[in-house]
């Protein structure tokens, strides 16, 4: 839970690629030259999982990966514990590759400094949930008291408290993933990877273990990197996206970016529905204050509310003018009601007005 506090371990992705088959080696050269999958597929007879992959995933943030089925985005998780060998490339995490782990080193640091979330949810079905949850720690041969002291900490914080010697099947899909999260924190791994974790979940328990996950995340500060396929759950827990085709990366940035400037169609084609009131904020649409002007008769909010909850405000507060506030709570800018209705509802066609 100290290293939570202090995560140092960033995430570097450094040039990976990834060619499925039994010649890849022999192959990589022509990655060089921008061989396209469907070209290795045809020509070669081997499968292009990842080309030329470069995130910088920060210390401490939720990194989300997107992007259709067969994208590459399980087999770029896979890679950062290496449970798939790169082709070429560099994975960095604090200040140690990957890539040049031997198997002792590698053993370890699966076991100290990564910990998984599974999509269906892999827990012991003979072992009751307090058993699975010490599961890591057990591996690890920590003291027994240990171990079911932080696998009771973790159970309660994800809501399980008096479930502990329950087995999985007396329990529903969420609690079991539940589970599957407290499992995870009890390992006290800066790193957490969670494939596709939510997705086999119901729409409302789903949205349920997001609220969960973010809550925590406050606290414990893990480098999470989080696939989904789902766009609102992109928007919701990314502090960065990168979006994943064919092997490629196509855009990375934050949610705002991504929905504010789409970098092609296919991107397009995502966002295009996205309620953009929960994911823009105000300080893009702003009209910049001069400070000499004093917000006399405006509701106030602090840079980094969304739409959403500025219109929220304004509306409660009976005025039509906002005034932004930078952390030093200094009026920075200002905006109508207007304004912030016109950028949520701005049609694909038309370009949202970005002031700076
Ligand atoms: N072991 C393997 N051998 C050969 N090809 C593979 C292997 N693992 C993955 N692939 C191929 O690599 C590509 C990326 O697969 P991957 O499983 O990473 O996609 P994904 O984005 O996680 O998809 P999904 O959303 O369906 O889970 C696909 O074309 C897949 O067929
Ligand atoms: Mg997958």
């Amino acid at each position: 839970m100290v290293e939570g506090l202090q995560n140092r371990y960033g995430i570097e992705v450094k040039g990976l690629s990834k060619i499925f088959g039994p010649n890849a080696a022999n192959l990589a050269h022509l990655l060089e030259n921008g061989v396209t999958k469907a070209e290795l597929n045809e020509r070669h007879g081997h499968v292009l999982g990842l080309k030329d992959i470069n995130i910088s995933m920060p210390a401490g943030g939720i990194q989300v990966i997107m992007g259709l089925s067969g994208s590459g985005k399980s087999t770029l998780i896979r890679h950062i514990n290496r449970l798939v060998e790169p082709t070429c490339g560099q994975i960095l995490v604090g200040d140690a590759d990957v890539v040049k782990m031997s198997e002792r080193e590698l053993r370890e640091f699966r076991r100290h400094k990564t910990a998984m979330v599974f999509q269906k949810f892999a827990l012991l079905p003979h072992r009751t949930v307090l058993e699975n949850t010490v599961y890591g720690l057990e591996i690890q041969g920590v003291l027994r008291a240990t171990q079911i002291k932080s696998a009771m900490h973790w159970l309660g914080r994800v809501g399980l408290t008096g479930f502990e010697q329950s087995y999985p099947n007396q329990l529903s899909g969420g609690m079991q993933q539940r589970v599957g999260l407290a499992r995870a924190l009890t390992n006290d791994a800066p790193i957490l990877l969670m494939d596709e974790a939510f997705s086999a979940l119901d729409p409302l328990i789903r949205v349920d273990m997001q609220t969960i996950l973010l809550d925590l995340q406050k606290e414990i500060r893990k480098t999470i990197v989080f696939i989904t396929h789902d766009l609102d759950e992109a928007l919701r827990l990314g502090d960065r996206i990168a979006i994943l085709r064919d092997g490629e990366i196509i855009q990375q940035g934050t949610g705002q970016q991504i929905v504010l400037e789409p970098a092609d169609d296919y991107i397009m084609s995502f966002v295009r529905h996205v309620n953009r009131g929960r994911v823009v904020q105000v300080e893009t649409i702003m009209t910049p204050l001069n400070p000499h002007d004093a917000p006399s008769g405006m509701a106030t909010a602090e840079a980094g509310t969304l739409l959403e909850d500025a219109a929220r405000r304004m509306l409660s507060s009976g005025v039509d003018r906002l005034a932004i506030l930078d952390a030093q709570g200094q009026a920075t800018g200002a905006l109508t009601l207007q304004n912030v209705m016109s950028a949520m509802v701005a049609s694909d066609s038309a370009t949202l007005h970005v002031h700076g």
